[in-house]
């Protein structure tokens, strides 16, 4: 069975007979596949150059040895293929590999056309498997999962008692046709189940009763938790990015990125085309080779103008208001106050607890900067005259509900 698959597998490419497809020849070509051409190709995706399964149809072998050897050769020389391929991908020149022998090149090609067979069962379940990690945040076997997992369970039970149902009365007929059977015999097989006094029992009751106490408990402390959860929320992110290199260790300033802190609501979450800038020139981290497989992933949304899909780290209900320039520019306050020492951490997590409380607290206690602001001196003045504390962000009306509610 398994060899029908693989081998109606193979049937469908077109095999190279100077392509071999033995073991040997396809484990050495993943190795120098994995050292020298994963950073920027896959089998069967495109990545930062073309995805290479299937490339002996397309291309003649020497041609297509050529190009690996070095492709510049062949572009430079005019070949019309490798000048289409070349502009089709923004000329990025792929790297010249003239260290690789004849035999490299060889085996090469048997993994890139033979190596890393998708089953596309396996290939979806696990696509389906990282999405579900993604939506819960917890790690271990995501909500939904379990969900599915009970909701089968209880499908498989309620088929079990049908087929059980279905013999008991079909084993009754058979019985009553039996001629050997007494009248006490025959009064057992065809006794009904008291279903009546099942539902009225103490048994029942009890059991029922738990059941239901225990669904109400499970989604008590549910809700407890993600009360709870809120604060130190540190989602894994699709790319590596770390604050503690760029804005700690490099020192970018923040607003470089989020570049509506000081004009509007929202901070914004920096496009790819930002992390660009930059990663145009810097393909990896010093002392490293070829490029970094955190960065291809930038280059694979710019190339495939695809938003990259950061994780929500903060978030407000709607039903509340903040603004981001009012506090960094008008309040004056740090980012650091309210998001922690965002330049030390490797991954983002919340720092603050966000609610209700935690805003009203700051505004009871934070002294309003007036100094050199005309707008206020007319509020001091008249607030010095009711009170001698200073100015603070609730005399200014930082605690009616309509200031943060719509
Ligand atoms: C730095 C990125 C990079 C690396 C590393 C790289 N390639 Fe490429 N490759 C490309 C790009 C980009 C193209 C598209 C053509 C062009 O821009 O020159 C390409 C094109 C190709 C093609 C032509 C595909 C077609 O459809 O005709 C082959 C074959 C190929 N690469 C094989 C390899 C092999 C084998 C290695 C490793 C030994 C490798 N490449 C390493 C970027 C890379
Ligand atoms: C080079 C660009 C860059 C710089 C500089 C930068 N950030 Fe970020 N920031 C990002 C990206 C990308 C994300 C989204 C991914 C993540 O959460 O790590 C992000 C996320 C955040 C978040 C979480 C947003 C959410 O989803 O709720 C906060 C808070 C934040 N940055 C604060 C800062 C602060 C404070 C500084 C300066 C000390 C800073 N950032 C500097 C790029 C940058
Ligand atoms: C102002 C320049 C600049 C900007 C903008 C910038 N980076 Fe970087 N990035 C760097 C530097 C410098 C390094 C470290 C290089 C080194 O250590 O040699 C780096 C390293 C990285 C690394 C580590 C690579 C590895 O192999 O570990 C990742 C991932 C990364 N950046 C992602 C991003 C993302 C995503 C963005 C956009 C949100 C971004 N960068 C924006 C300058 C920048
Ligand atoms: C007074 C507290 C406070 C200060 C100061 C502050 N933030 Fe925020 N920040 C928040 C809150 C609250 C949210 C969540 C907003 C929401 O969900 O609507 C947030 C969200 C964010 C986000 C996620 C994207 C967004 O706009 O919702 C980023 C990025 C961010 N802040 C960066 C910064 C940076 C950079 C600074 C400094 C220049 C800064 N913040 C200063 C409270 C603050
Ligand atoms: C670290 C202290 C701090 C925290 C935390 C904070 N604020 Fe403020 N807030 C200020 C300061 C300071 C001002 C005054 C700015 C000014 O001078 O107008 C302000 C002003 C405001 C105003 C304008 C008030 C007015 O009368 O004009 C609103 C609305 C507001 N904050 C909403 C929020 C919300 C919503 C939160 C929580 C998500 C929050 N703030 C958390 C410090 C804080
Ligand atoms: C400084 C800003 C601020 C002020 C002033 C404020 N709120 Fe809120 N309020 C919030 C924030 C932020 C949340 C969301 C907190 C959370 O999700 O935990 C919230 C949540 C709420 C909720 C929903 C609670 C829940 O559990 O979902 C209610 C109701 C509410 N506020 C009523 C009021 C009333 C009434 C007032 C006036 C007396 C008021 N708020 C004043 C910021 C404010």
């Amino acid at each position: 069975m398994v060899l029908i698959f693989l081998f109606s597998g193979i049937q469908a490419y077109a095999v190279d007979p100077e392509v071999p497809d033995s073991e040997e020849a396809i484990s050495a070509g993943q190795s120098i596949f994995n050292a020298n051409c994963k950073t920027c190709h896959r089998l069967d995706q495109k990545l930062i150059g073309p995805a290479l399964r299937g490339v002996t149809d397309r291309r003649e072998l020497a041609w297509i040895k050529q190009f690996i050897t070095n492709s510049q050769v062949l572009v430079q020389g005019g070949d019309a293929d490798a000048v289409a391929l070349f502009k089709e991908f923004n000329n990025t020149v792929m790297p010249a590999h003239d260290f690789l022998s004849d035999g490299d090149l060889t085996n090469l090609l048997s993994y890139i056309e033979f190596g890393d067979k998708v089953d596309p069962a396996a290939a979806a379940a696990a696509a389906g498997a990282e999405g579900g990690e993604a939506a819960s945040s917890g790690g271990g076997i995501p909500n939904e999962y379990l969900t599915i997992i009970l909701v089968v369970l209880v499908i498989v039970l309620v088929l079990v008692l049908v087929v059980l149902g279905l013999i008991v009365s079909v084993l009754t007929k058979y019985m009553n046709k039996n001629d050997d059977l007494d009248e006490d015999d025959k009064a057992f097989i065809n006794q009904k189940t008291d279903y009546k006094g099942i539902f009225k029992s103490d048994g029942m009751i009890i059991i029922v009763t738990a059941i239901v106490l225990a669904f109400v408990v499970k989604t008590a402390i549910n809700g407890l938790y993600t009360v709870g959860v809120q604060q130190g929320y540190a989602p894994s992110q699709p790319i590596a990015y770390s604050h503690e290199l760029h804005a700690g260790q490099y020192e970018i300033p923040c607003q470089y990125c989020h570049t509506g802190v000081e004009i509007g609501k929202s901070a914004n979450i920096p496009s790819a085309n930002i992390c660009m800038n930059c990663h145009m020139h810097i393909q990896n981290v010093e002392g490293k080779d070829g490029i970094s497989p955190e960065i291809a992933k930038i280059y694979d949304a710019v190339d495939n103008n695809k938003p990259i899909e950061w994780v929500r780290v903060h978030n407000l209900p709607d039903l509340a208001y903040f603004n981001h320039s009012q506090h960094v520019v008008v309040g004056g306050v740090e980012c650091q106050t309210c998001h922690g020492p965002v330049e030390e951490m490797e991954v983002v997590s919340q720092y603050s607890a966000l609610t209700m409380g935690w805003c009203i607290d700051c505004h009871r206690n934070t002294e309003i900067d007036t100094q050199g602001n005309e707008y206020y001196d007319k509020l001091v003045q008249l607030h010095s005259e009711s009170s001698n504390d200073a100015l603070k962000v609730k005399d200014i009306g930082g605690l009616e509900c309509a200031k943060c509610h719509y």
